[in-house]
């Protein structure tokens, strides 16, 4: 069954032009994004190096797009005050990276932040059972963290689809959050996949290079937008 459950759009900075990222960040404002997708990179827990509270906090002196920040990182736990402060809306910690998952989702909340918690794609569902009522946002990795413009890997569809049966199952009002190869090719399938039952909740769309990549950025989102949730063929 398909649903008209909200959609969200996150564009991930990641695939953003950081010479110029309040310019980016603009055009995806006025092109109609939802959130603002900022992928935190330690070269530790992912082979690569991104950005730290600095930029996020520079980040929040020129939009008004809710901060969605992901963080690929070993230790998130000694960076959540200065993230906090930094202004992110949503911090999103990896499973892997967080023996003490509840203490962690708990420490984010008691700096007035939105909680979100991600798994690997090797990453059972299972990690996350015992936290799914306390987070606000669920986000399941389709593609192995740590670079942009990778392809969707395409057993996400039904993890997706497990993830919201045990969101609906446990009456949590987690966002899903889907990040990594989504594009407008695939995108209906995995709206499909995220609303299978309806169910409360909006499914979030992480996309960066499918946006940064195209000259029109309103465009694109726009056309993410009007993508009808479908079965894949
Ligand atoms: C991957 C990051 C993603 C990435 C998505 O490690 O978490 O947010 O920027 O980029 P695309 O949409 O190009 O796969
Ligand atoms: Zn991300």
């Amino acid at each position: 069954m398909t649903s008209s459950s909200p959609v969200k759009i996150a564009p991930s900075i990641l695939s953003a032009d950081f010479a110029r990222l309040a310019e980016e960040v603009a055009a995806v404002e006025a092109g109609g994004a939802d959130w603002l997708h900022v992928d935190v990179m330690d070269g530790h827990f992912v082979p690569n190096l991104t950005v730290g509270p600095p930029i996020v906090e520079s980040l929040r002196k020129v939009t008004a797009l809710p901060l969605d920040v992901h963080l690929m990182m070993t230790n998130p736990d000694a960076f959540i005050p200065d993230f906090a402060q930094a202004g992110a809306d949503y911090l999103t910690v990896h499973t892997e990276a967080c023996p003490h998952l509840h203490r962690t989702i708990h420490a984010i909340k008691e700096h007035g932040v939105k909680a979100g918690v991600t798994l690997n794609p090797s990453t059972s569902l299972n990690a996350i059972e015992e936290v799914v009522t306390d987070v606000d946002l669920v986000l399941i990795m389709s593609v192995n963290p740590g670079f942009g413009g990778q392809t969707f890997i395409p057993s996400s569809l039904d993890k997706i689809r497990r993830a919201k049966h045990l969101l609906d199952r446990t009456g949590s009002q987690a966002f899903l959050e889907v990040d990594g190869g989504v594009n407008l090719e695939n995108a209906a399938a995995i709206l499909h996949a995220a609303q299978d039952d309806g169910g409360a909740g909006a499914t979030v769309l992480v996309a960066g290079s499918a946006i940064f990549a195209r000259p029109d950025y309103a465009a694109t989102i726009a056309a993410f937008r009007s993508i009808v949730p479908r079965a894949s063929r």
